[in-house]
């Protein structure tokens, strides 16, 4: 979607970038001209990213270990980023643990294993990078990936639910303290994008045979990773300069189904003609009375 070299001296740390969306996005920004850092738990999986990424787009890859639960550890990243590349223009809050449960079965450790990497990860990264913009006069750009229940809310992913909530509403009030610093602050919500993280954890077998999530979107298809990179580029990108505090949804509409009638799409044409029928019916009776 943007023109070659958009990203050009430019450097942006994503974190989970070793797997997944993170993964896709981090690609896109190489093939943009961006230096990128990747962090994540396992040092084996953000290597080989690396290693791949590098060969196949020419770009520059810094992979450092890192769970974004522990500040000094975050403050690691950033260090060798700086020392690497000179500086870091962008963030982006990718990293997230999930999985799907009745919240009743879920113990205390299991509810605050969630929240921890997905809350306090993206607040700690979010804190220690605004520090060092601050300190240094840097306008850069934090984006977060977010997800559509954050503002919907959802059964069964309810730890998800409530960090994934935190974070998008400390995006929009940093986005309003912070601007005066030119950082911005943005959201994604995306709905279902394929990747083996989130499916053996949120759509497993068992599940799969009951709920496919294809069915409830109206544009009947999941998401590419092409389409999330595109507007995850473009809000890191100094072309979206005026945009802070948004969140941006990408998933075919199907948030838009939680309309009270929107479900309809099965009534067959004759189905609609006794409806008319019925609905006229009642008309002509209710002027007679
Ligand atoms: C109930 C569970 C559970 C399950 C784990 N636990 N899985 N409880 N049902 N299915 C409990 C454990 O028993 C333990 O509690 C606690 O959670 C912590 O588990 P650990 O395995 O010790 O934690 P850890 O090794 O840190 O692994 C974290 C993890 C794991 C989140 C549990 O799944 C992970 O590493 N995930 C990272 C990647 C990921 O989740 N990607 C998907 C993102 S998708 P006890 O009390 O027993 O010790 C996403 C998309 C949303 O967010 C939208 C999609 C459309
Ligand atoms: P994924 O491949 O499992 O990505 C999650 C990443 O987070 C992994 O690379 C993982 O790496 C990293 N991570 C987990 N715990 C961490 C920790 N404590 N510290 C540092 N990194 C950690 O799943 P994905 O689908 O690409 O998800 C990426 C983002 O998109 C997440 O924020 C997710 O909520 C969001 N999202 C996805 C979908 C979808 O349909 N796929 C929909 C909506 C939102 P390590 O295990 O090596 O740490």
């Amino acid at each position: 979607m943007l023109r070659d070299d958009a990203l050009k001296g430019k450097t942006i740390i994503v974190t989970g970038g070793g797997t997944g969306l993170g993964k896709s996005i981090s690609r896109y920004l190489l093939q943009l001209g961006a230096n990128v850092t990747i962090c994540s738990r396992r040092q084996s999986v953000i290597d080989e990213t690396a290693q791949e990424l590098m060969q196949e787009t020419g770009g520059k890859v810094l992979a450092v270990q890192c769970d974004v639960r522990n500040p000094s550890e975050i403050e690691n990243v950033i260090a060798q980023t700086i020392e690497k590349f000179g500086k870091v223009d962008g963030l982006l809050n990718n990293s997230a643990g999930n999985f799907i449960s009745p919240t009743e079965r879920l113990s205390y450790k299991a509810f605050d294993t969630i929240v921890d990497i997905v809350l306090r990860g993206t607040y700690y990264f979010t804190l220690a990078i605004g520090k060092y913009w601050i300190d240094n006069k840097i306008p850069g750009v934090v984006l977060n990936i977010s997800t559509t229940y954050a503002t919907t809310g959802s059964g069964y992913v309810v730890p998800s639910a409530v960090a994934k909530g935190g974070a998008l509403i400390m995006t929009k009030s940093l986005a309003g303290e912070w601007g005066k610093y030119g950082i911005r602050l943005n959201a994604i919500a995306p709905g279902p994008f394929p990747t083996k993280g989130a499916w053996d954890r949120l759509f497993p077998e068992p599940l799969m045979k009951m709920m496919d999530p294809v069915s409830r979107i109206p544009l009947k298809r999941v998401g590419e990773h092409g389409e999330l990179a595109n507007l995850a580029a473009f809000l890191l990108s100094d072309y979206s300069g005026f945009i802070t505090g948004e969140t941006i949804t990408i998933d075919g509409g199907e948030v838009l189904m939680a309309g009270e009638f929107s479900h309809l799409e099965n009534v067959t044409s004759e189905q609609w003609d006794d409806i008319e029928q019925s609905i006229k019916q009642a008309n002509r009776a209710s002027k007679k009375e």
